[in-house]
């Protein structure tokens, strides 16, 4: 059996894409483990996800920052998922920026999800960008994760139509469904070039 992609998980929302991870590795589509689950926030539904499915979690101590964390609590992040043993970081609607620390120690190893076709619609709540742009089509994108904003190259992207009628609940959680089968596959991906299992 040839070793499966160790994954740590960030995440600070609802945790529909950890759980899209979780279910393709159960269901023997992915051959990767979770091997440990992060978020800044206790009350997130990632969390309780991790909990209830009985995975190792961190909850990051309250940081003095909004949007980031200070370096040294980052660099506790990097010891944590070493000591967890994880090769990959997964952000999943994790809602801090990652700074050196992390970047360095991981380079080339952290990847993201992002609700839109980028480079289009960086930033926050893409799908209303979407709408706003009246664009026909949008959908996600998952790739590397570097020092821009939603900026780092780019692995795959799987498109969503965009309906006249759409309201952005509506839009998001298309976009959503695609994220829950668009994440899985890269990883598997990832996981076959490791091992030279790949085709293209
Ligand atoms: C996803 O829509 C992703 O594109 C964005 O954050 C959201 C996370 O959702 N980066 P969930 O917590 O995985 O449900």
């Amino acid at each position: 059996m040839k070793p499966l992609l160790r994954l740590g998980v960030l995440g600070s929302g609802k945790g529909s894409n950890f759980l899209a991870i979780h279910e393709a590795i159960q269901a023997g589509k992915l051959h990767a483990e979770i091997r440990l689950v992060v978020s800044d926030r206790e009350d997130a539904g990632i969390v309780e996800h991790a909990r209830r499915l009985g995975y190792p979690i961190w909850v990051l101590p309250l940081s003095r920052y909004k949007t980031r964390l200070e370096p040294e609590l980052e660099g506790e992040l990097v010891e944590r998922l070493r000591e967890a043993g994880c090769e990959w970081v997964i952000l999943a609607g994790y809602m801090r920026v990652v700074k050196a620390p992390l970047l360095e120690a991981y380079r080339g190893r952290i990847l993201n999800i992002h609700p839109s076709l980028l480079p289009d619609f960086k930033g926050l709540e893409a799908w209303k960008q979407a709408l706003a742009a009246g664009v026909k089509k949008t959908g996600c994108t998952v790739h590397y994760v570097d020092e821009s904003l939603d900026g780092g190259e780019i692995l795959a992207q799987r498109e969503v139509p965009v309906w006249p009628d759409d309201t952005p609940e509506e839009l998001h959680r298309r976009i959503q469904e695609a994220e829950h089968i668009l994440y899985p596959e890269v990883l598997e991906k990832l996981w076959q070039k490791e091992h030279g299992l790949t085709l293209d």
